[in-house]
């Protein structure tokens, strides 16, 4: 198969294609033909809110999402109402209790905010079920299909880290605007002027948090189960602070649109962000979801217009003289990247650009990512530290340092 027979709907509907999806995430050609759980991309990320309704406000005017459909009491859910988000080729589906006795509202009471469910698009969901119960995962779902007048959808579900699962999906037989059970709809929601088409185009990567001493037993899920590769490692000084540290290693899918990055504390001085995380969270689940932009200023501007908040990056991350040295020409002046604290590394395959929103939810839990790339397949190994703390200093306002 080719990689353009590979691409998404969501992908094409966007727009895209695999030159932009190259630039914007990092796809790389591979041979599915051997891959014993072959994964197309990204499906939805799906989340447990507090307030569904409201969120779905946040997602379009904030993040500047469109409302493409929903299910709900009106539709025959008595459970939840769910609202399906896209921008781009990223689909959020934002899940809130109804009936009180909904598991959408045990999960939100013990986790927060936060994601159920990272769905991934598969050709074969049953040929991939079978080789994840072989290899010992847990499946939650089995293959079946469900139906309605846009055509057929075939779904199964395993459990990864903590509450959190991976449904898959097969959709190549369906054209409804999600799933059965759901109805197009639009809102009256209208952008600003001059307000970006989109601020976002596409996923890149999402964290897994997991508890100290589980993470390799991840990475081996991913690498057994699913048949991803490992693709960066950082252990030790790369991550640490003089206070808190963590370890991180990143697993892929063949194609590489889809990038687990797993963190486990590691011990240090203070409590570091995995613990607070584990600890508020009540357990492993989404740090956070990266998302991709080919304009990472317009996207930022855009998204401090509405309110968005960003972790502050000290001035003295741009005057650090071996910075410069590092990262040598970028596309846009470096005070430019200053102003709105975006963050800068570069590895031996080109730059990125990135930087972090604060906690999204009431929990110091849950953040997003916003990075735009030009060559590098890396994560921001030479920005953790000064992530880190930044992060420390807000973990030191919230009293859980
Ligand atoms: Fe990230």
């Amino acid at each position: 198969m080719s990689l353009q027979d590979a691409l998404t709907n969501e992908e094409r509907l966007a727009e895209l294609d695999v030159d932009a999806l190259k630039q914007l995430v990092g796809l790389v050609e591979y041979d599915a033909g051997s891959d014993p759980f072959p994964v197309t991309g990204w499906d939805a990320a799906v989340w447990a809110v507090g307030n569904a309704t409201q969120s779905a406000h946040f997602y379009q005017s904030a993040f500047g999402m469109e409302l493409v459909a929903y299910s709900g009491p009106e539709t025959g859910n008595r459970d939840h109402v769910s609202y399906v988000l896209k921008s781009g080729a990223v689909r959020f589906v934002l899940n809130g209790g109804v009936h009180p006795d909904s598991p959408v509202i045990a999960h939100h009471a013990k986790h927060g905010d936060g994601l159920t469910d990272i769905a991934l698009e598969v050709p074969d969901v049953d040929a991939c079920i079978e080789h994840a119960r072989a290899q010992g995962a847990t499946v939650l779902v089995e293959p079946h299909d469900e139906s309605d007048e846009h055509g057929t959808v075939r779904l199964g579900a395993v459990a990864a880290y903590g509450d959190t699962r991976h449904t898959l999906v097969d959709r190549s037989r369906y054209d409804g605007p999600y799933l059965p059970g759901y109805v197009a709809r639009t809102s009256s929601y209208r952008k600003r002027a001059g307000a970006p088409k989109r601020v976002f185009q596409a996923l890149d990567h999402i964290v897994g948090n997991v508890e100290l001493g589980r993470m390799n037993e991840w990475v081996d899920f991913y690498n057994r189960v699913m048949g991803f590769t490992n693709m960066a490692e950082f252990i030790g000084d790369d991550i640490a602070t003089d206070y808190s540290a963590l370890m991180s290693k990143v697993v892929a899918n063949g194609n590489h649109r889809v990038k687990f990055p797993l963190n486990e504390p590691a011990v240090g001085k203070k409590k570091s962000q995995i613990d607070e995380y584990l600890e508020f969270y009540d357990g492993p689940g989404a740090q956070h979801l990266a998302l991709a932009t080919n304009d990472i200023l317009r996207t930022v501007d855009a998204l401090v217009e509405e309110g968005v908040e960003f972790l502050a990056t000290p001035d003295s991350y741009y005057e650090d003289p071996e910075l410069r040295v590092r990262i040598g020409e970028v596309r846009v002046p470096i005070e430019e990247l200053q102003k709105r604290g975006i963050l800068v590394d570069r590895d031996e395959d080109g730059y990125l650009l990135q930087i972090f929103t604060k906690p999204i939810g009431d929990r110091p839990t849950v953040f997003f990512e916003f990075i735009e790339r030009h060559g590098s397949l890396g994560f921001g190994k030479g920005n953790f530290k000064a992530l880190f703390e930044a992060i420390e200093r807000e973990q030191e306002k919230r009293g859980n340092f």
